[in-house]
């Protein structure tokens, strides 16, 4: 991926995303703003509940009915789709422009239909192929997804089909249709590690042979070292960083990213505990004030509690959303595993 020569696919400003719950607000979505480049993978990596399904839910107008976005726009070809309200216009986006990977394959897999018709129907729908060159099409992908006797399994249902087989599966229907975007919302998290990894190693395949950006959603920093290009860190509805891969790995700028890299067991300490992140993410139900993760920062500034940080310019590729890159803020010292880790950059990637 070149980045000095990128090119904006989709952009994202000020979204602000709303649910009603029992006649009260919740906030999910705090006013964040990205930018999705050509050609690129780039990871979303937060703990469990920090927005990361709601906010890419969003550009594919598939957040529950009691949400809604409250303010901002996301960009895709010189429209604001944020404003979209029928689900025509949705169509015209889901699946054949934005396609999103699920966590739980069986939830995007119809339990009664064969899975060469499932993916016929999206070939038929949105390559407008038919007869002998549809089917011919399904086999195709089905070989680029990796699964082996494609005649045969054509006609075979999800059921006879193991997790990452139809995790496979899943993936060759949002091929299928063709998309310039493809979101994979933890699409490994039910699978085992070697599945796992065969999945990300598939997923960098089919990114390269058909030209997709790929948005991938993790809450599990480890293994995002071996697909992204870059690294948004999400934090209570809110992006707070955003770097080359090696950028957030090597030089991380924001509190929360220390502590998300601290306690990857990857980087532990032999005979150490685990570093584990003290106090619980804020309530969505009220206003956050300052920086959301001040609460929770071993050493924040008295700023943190009062304002909200912008995002201040780290190098062309890294933003960070946090006071200590103004000028004005007191020297702080990352912590000392997070020193350990800037001495080792340049000598390769030992994070994975
Ligand atoms: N339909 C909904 N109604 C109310 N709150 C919701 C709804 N969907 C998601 N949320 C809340 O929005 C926040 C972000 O959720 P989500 O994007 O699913 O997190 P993540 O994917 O990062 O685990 C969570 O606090 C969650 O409880
Ligand atoms: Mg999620």
């Amino acid at each position: 991926m070149d980045y000095d020569n990128r090119e904006t696919v989709l952009s994202v400003k000020d979204l602000v995303v709303k649910f009603t719950l029992r006649g009260q607000e919740l906030t999910a979505i705090r006013g964040v703003s990205l930018d999705l480049y050509k050609g690129e993978s780039l990871a979303i990596v937060g703990e469990s509940g920090s927005g990361k399904s709601v906010f890419t839910k969003s550009f594919i107008g598939l957040l529950d009915a009691n949400g809604r976005v409250d303010s901002g726009e996301i960009l895709y070809k010189g429209k604001n789709i944020a404003a979209y309200k029928s689900e025509k216009d949705w169509l015209t986006i889901r699946g054949r422009e934005i396609a999103m990977v699920f966590q739980d394959p069986m939830t995007s897999l119809s339990p009664l239909k064969t899975i060469g018709k499932q993916i016929l129907e999206a070939v038929t729908l949105h390559r407008g192929l038919k007869g002998k060159e549809a089917k011919d099409c399904v086999i195709d992908i089905l070989n680029d997804v990796g699964i082996s006797n494609p005649e045969q399994r054509y006609s075979q249902y999800p059921h006879e089909f193991s997790g990452g087989m139809r995790q496979r599966v899943v993936i060759a229907i949002s091929i299928a249709c063709n998309p310039n975007i493809l979101i994979c919302d933890e699409p490994t998290t039910a699978l085992d590690v070697t599945i796992q990894a065969q999945i990300l190693d598939l997923l960098k395949k089919l990114q390269a042979k058909y030209r997709l950006t790929i948005i991938y959603i993790t809450h599990d920093l480890g293994v995002v070292a071996n697909v992204a290009d870059r690294i948004a860190v999400m934090y209570s509805g809110d992006i707070v960083e955003v770097g080359l891969c090696d950028e957030v790995f090597y030089n991380p700028q924001h509190p929360y990213t220390w502590a998300l890299l601290s306690s990857l067991p990857q980087l532990g300490v032999k005979g150490e505990p685990l570093y584990s992140i003290k106090g619980t993410p804020p309530n969505l139900f009220m206003e956050i004030k300052g920086d959301a993760f001040a609460v929770r920062n071993p050493t924040p500034l008295e700023i943190d509690f009062v304002e909200r940080p912008p995002y201040f310019p780290v190098s062309p590729t890294h933003i960070a959303r946090t006071w200590l890159l103004d000028p004005r803020a007191p020297q702080v010292e990352k912590p000392p595993l997070i020193q350990t880790i800037s001495q080792r950059r340049g000598k390769g990637a030992d994070y994975a």
